[in-house]
């Protein structure tokens, strides 16, 4: 019964570079929605149908969702209370963005983000970026799922490690002088230090003044609680064994130099949502404890 159910074998993993993580984390927040206690921290009804057939199962049972989340993956279990805190960040910065009249949405290593779906109504041009094989696979669950990609999302396919991501937006209608609201969720952590800096260099041209910028990055080691290093070691190894290892960190004191924003953007936010999850979490007690392991930064652009 383990072996069906055993999660780390990669469905098609050559035909999926990317999307194995994405597949997890729209896991999460499908599983939220199934089975969270109401009032949700983030309500995600398309989740469930991006994050796969093996998921969809475990999500469907109870025993085999308390088997995977309680045995199984037990040890990184706590991201995924992350994930949704990450989550819900994202969906009320971009609100408050679209109040203040931007109108162009950028997701940057969107994988299976369902913004445009929950929100159709907002007015926003979402611009959703990843690789190939990730927003293929994207667009053959929505279709098989019989959801229509509606007229304002846009598939802007991207390696943030080669390809020339404002030629590749500004091609799919991305307008360069209106406003818009950059996220970059979820992805920091894959790619190398030149890809993050070099990304958040073309994000800066590409961002008239006013535009926002979301992202979360891993903290290094250093910054990890001695009681929680078990867990971030732990992360680093399933990551790798599924193929998309995390190889970028940074510290807190110097990231917003290190990724290169200083001078032209302001930082309104940095948050640290382990430390105060209540929030986001209120008094809630049906979540795994949050993983001290991410940190959030919200910057507008003089
Ligand atoms: C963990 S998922 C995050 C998905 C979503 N942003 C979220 O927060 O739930 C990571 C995403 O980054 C994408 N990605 C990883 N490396 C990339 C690269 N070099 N270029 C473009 N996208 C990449 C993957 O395809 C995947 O969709």
């Amino acid at each position: 019964m383990i072996a069906e159910l055993r999660l780390e074998e990669p469905e098609n993993l050559a035909r999926v570079r990317g999307s194995r993580t994405a597949e997890m984390v729209a896991a999460a927040r499908a599983g939220h929605f199934a089975r969270g206690e109401r009032p949700l921290v983030t309500e995600d009804p398309f989740a469930i149908h991006l994050a796969g057939e093996r998921w969809r199962r475990v999500i469907g049972s109870s025993w085999r969702h308390w088997l995977v989340t309680r045995v199984l993956l037990r040890k990184v279990i706590p991201t995924t209370t992350y994930v949704l805190i990450r989550a819900r960040f994202t969906d009320d910065r971009v609100l408050a963005a679209t109040e203040r009249g931007v109108r162009q949405l950028v997701i940057l290593g969107a994988g299976f983000d369902t913004f445009a779906l929950r929100y159709p109504d907002v007015g926003v041009q979402v611009f959703e970026v990843d690789l190939p094989a990730s927003a293929a696979l994207k667009r053959e669950r929505l279709a098989a799922a019989d959801i229509t990609v509606p007229e304002h999302l846009h598939f802007v396919e991207v390696d943030f490690e080669r390809d020339p991501l404002d030629e590749r937006l500004l091609a799919a209608g991305f307008d360069r002088h209106a406003p818009a609201c950059f996220s970059w969720m979820g992805v920091t952590y894959y790619l190398a230090p030149e890809a993050v800096t070099g990304t958040l260099a073309r994000v800066a041209d590409l961002s008239a003044p006013g535009s926002e910028l979301i992202l979360d990055y891993m903290n290094v080691r250093e910054g990890v609680p001695a009681d929680e290093l078990a867990l971030f070691d732990s992360l680093l190894r399933f990551v790798e064994k599924h193929g998309e290892p995390m190889i970028s960190r940074f510290d807190p004191g110097s990231v917003v130099d290190r990724m290169g924003l200083t001078g032209e953007w302001d930082v309104l936010r940095h948050e640290f949502p382990a430390a105060d999850p209540s929030p986001y979490l209120g008094s809630r007690t049906d979540l795994p404890r949050v993983a001290p392991l991410f940190r959030l930064l919200h910057l507008r652009k003089r």
